[in-house]
C-alpha cells in the first residue's frame, strides 16, 4: 500500500477499506508516515467526510494503537461520561461522586484545558495535595474500594489520537465532525468503560456551533459506541453561555462543592442530574428516569454523595477538608466585582469570549506547555435571562496581578450584554 494513493483517493471522494486505516494508524503510530502526507490525507478528510463504516473503523484503529485499559477486576458495569469541552462545565466534579454514591463504580480518566475550556485535571489539582497521576493497580484498587477514580489519560491510551489531533491542531483540521468522533470515541474505547454518556456541547463556547452539526456528531459517536458493544448515550446541551458561574479550576472547584450542597448553580445541576440518569440507566442499576432521579436526589439531600467527594479526594492524597473550608483551596491576592449601579437583566454571556477572559487572566492555556494559575478566574453573578439587583455582582474577578484585573473587567464590560427589559432564559438540553 502507498499512503500517496491513499490520499488520492480520499482527495477523490473515495471510501477507504478497514486496512487501508489500518495501514495508515499504524504506521503514523510509528513514525513510517511524514506529517506532509498525514496532513494532506486529514485535509482530504476534512474536506470530503468518511462514511460512518470508515469512521468506525478510524475510531477502533485509533483505539488500539495502544493500550486498552482492562477494568475487568472492577464489579458491576462501568459507566465513562465525556464532555465535549466547554466554559465553566465542572460537571465531572459534581456527577462522579454522585453517580458514586448511587452505586456506579466511576473509572474516569480526564483531560487538560486548552484554549477557552477548561480540563478536570486542573480543576483536580487545586486541592492541595491532590494526585491525578495514580498507577493502573491504585486506580483500579480505589475504585473497588471507594467506587470511584479520576485520573489524568495515561501516555499509552490511543496515542495514534495524541499524535493526530496535534497535527489537525496546525493544520486547521480540528474541526471536522468524523475526526472529532473518532478521537473522543478512540479514547472512550481504550479507557474501557462498558458504557458511555456523552454531553454533546452546541453553541459559540463549542466545537459545534449549530444544532444541526452537534446533532451529527452526537448520532456519529453513539453508532460508533453501540457498533463496538459499548451501551452509548448522548444529550446536546446548550454551551452558547457558560454551564455553571464559575470559570476557573478552583472556583469550579469550589462551585462544585456548592452543588453537592444543594447549593450554587442550577444549570450545572440540571445538566449532571441529565447525564446522571442515563449513567444509572446505563449501569442496569434502575430501570426507569423517575426511580435514577430518586437515587440522585436522595444521594444529594443525605449528603451521600458529598461525603463520597470526601472520600474520593482523600484516597487520591487530597486535603478533603476542602469541601467544608473552601478557603484552604488557592486563593488569588486581588478579588473586585463589578456591580449593577441599576436593576439589570442579563442579556447575553459569550461562552467563547468569557473563556479566553478567563485564560488570559491565567486560568487556561494558550499552548499546551503553559503553566496555569489555579486561583484565577471569573464568577458570574447569574446567567442568561437572570435578574441582577442593584449593588449586587454582574462579575467577579479573580486575579493575581492588578494589570490583569483591570483589563478583565474592561472587557468584561465589553462582552457581557445587560438590558433593561426581560430577557428569556435559552434552553440548556436540546435533546
Ligand atoms: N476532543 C477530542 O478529544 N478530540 C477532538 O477531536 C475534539 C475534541
Ligand atoms: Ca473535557
Amino acid at each position: 500500500m502507498r499512503m500517496y494513493d491513499l490520499i488520492m483517493k480520499k482527495r477523490d471522494g473515495g471510501i477507504l477499506s478497514k486496512e487501508e486505516i489500518n495501514f495508515i494508524i499504524s504506521s503514523y503510530t510509528k513514525d513510517y508516515l511524514p506529517d506532509y502526507q498525514m496532513s494532506a490525507l486529514l485535509m482530504a478528510i476534512y474536506f470530503n467526510g468518511m462514511s460512518p463504516g470508515e469512521t468506525a473503523d478510524l475510531t477502533m484503529a485509533m483505539a488500539y494503537s495502544g493500550e486498552i485499559m482492562d477494568l475487568s477486576n472492577i464489579k458491576g458495569i462501568k459507566v465513562d461520561k465525556h464532555s465535549t469541552g466547554g466554559v465553566a462545565d465542572t460537571t465531572t466534579l459534581v456527577l462522579a461522586p454522585l453517580v458514586a454514591a448511587c452505586g456506579v463504580p466511576v473509572a474516569k480518566m480526564s483531560g487538560r484545558g486548552l484554549g477557552h475550556t477548561g480540563g478536570t485535571i486542573d480543576k483536580l489539582e487545586s486541592i492541595p495535595g491532590m494526585r491525578v497521576e495514580l498507577s493502573k493497580e491504585e486506580f483500579i484498587n480505589n475504585i473497588n474500594k471507594y467506587g470511584i477514580a479520576v485520573m489524568g489519560q495515561s501516555g499509552n491510551i490511543a496515542p495514534a489520537d495524541k499524535k493526530i489531533y496535534a497535527l489537525r491542531d496546525v493544520t486547521a483540521t480540528v474541526d471536522s465532525i468524523p475526526l472529532i468522533a473518532s478521537s473522543i470515541m478512540s479514547k472512550k474505547i481504550a479507557a474501557g468503560a462498558d458504557g458511555i454518556v456523552l454531553d454533546v456541547k452546541v453553541g459559540r463556547g463549542a466545537f459545534m456551533k449549530d444544532l444541526d452539526s452537534a446533532k451529527k456528531l452526537s448520532n456519529l459517536m453513539v453508532d460508533i459506541g453501540n457498533l463496538v458493544g459499548k451501551k452509548t448515550i448522548a444529550h446536546i446541551t446548550n454551551m452558547d453561555q457558560p454551564l455553571g458561574l464559575a470559570i476557573g479550576n478552583s472556583l469550579e472547584v469550589a462551585e462544585a462543592i456548592e452543588v453537592l450542597k444543594g447549593h450554587g448553580s442550577k444549570d450545572l445541576l440540571e445538566v449532571c442530574m441529565t447525564l446522571g440518569i442515563d449513567m444509572l440507566k446505563v449501569a442496569g442499576i434502575v430501570k426507569n428516569d423517575d426511580k435514577a432521579k430518586e437515587m440522585l436526589n436522595n444521594a444529594l439531600k443525605s449528603g451521600i454523595a458529598l461525603k463520597k467527594f470526601k472520600e474520593f479526594i482523600k484516597a487520591q492524597g487530597g486535603d478533603e477538608r476542602v469541601v467544608d473550608d473552601i478557603t484552604l483551596l488557592p486563593q488569588a491576592k486581588f478579588v473586585e466585582e463589578w456591580t449593577a449601579d441599576k436593576e439589570v437583566y442579563i442579556k447575553d454571556l459569550p461562552a467563547f469570549e468569557l473563556g479566553l477572559i478567563a485564560m488570559k487572566l491565567g486560568a487556561g492555556r494558550e499552548r499546551k506547555e503553559d503553566v496555569i494559575d489555579l486561583s484565577v478566574g471569573i464568577m458570574l453573578g447569574g446567567k442568561t435571562g437572570d435578574v441582577i439587583k442593584k449593588g449586587y455582582p454582574i462579575a467577579t474577578v479573580y486575579a493575581n496581578n492588578k494589570g490583569r484585573l483591570d483589563w478583565a473587567i474592561e472587557n468584561l464590560k465589553r462582552c457581557i450584554v445587560l438590558s433593561d427589559e426581560f430577557v428569556e432564559r435559552p434552553s440548556l438540553i436540546y435533546t
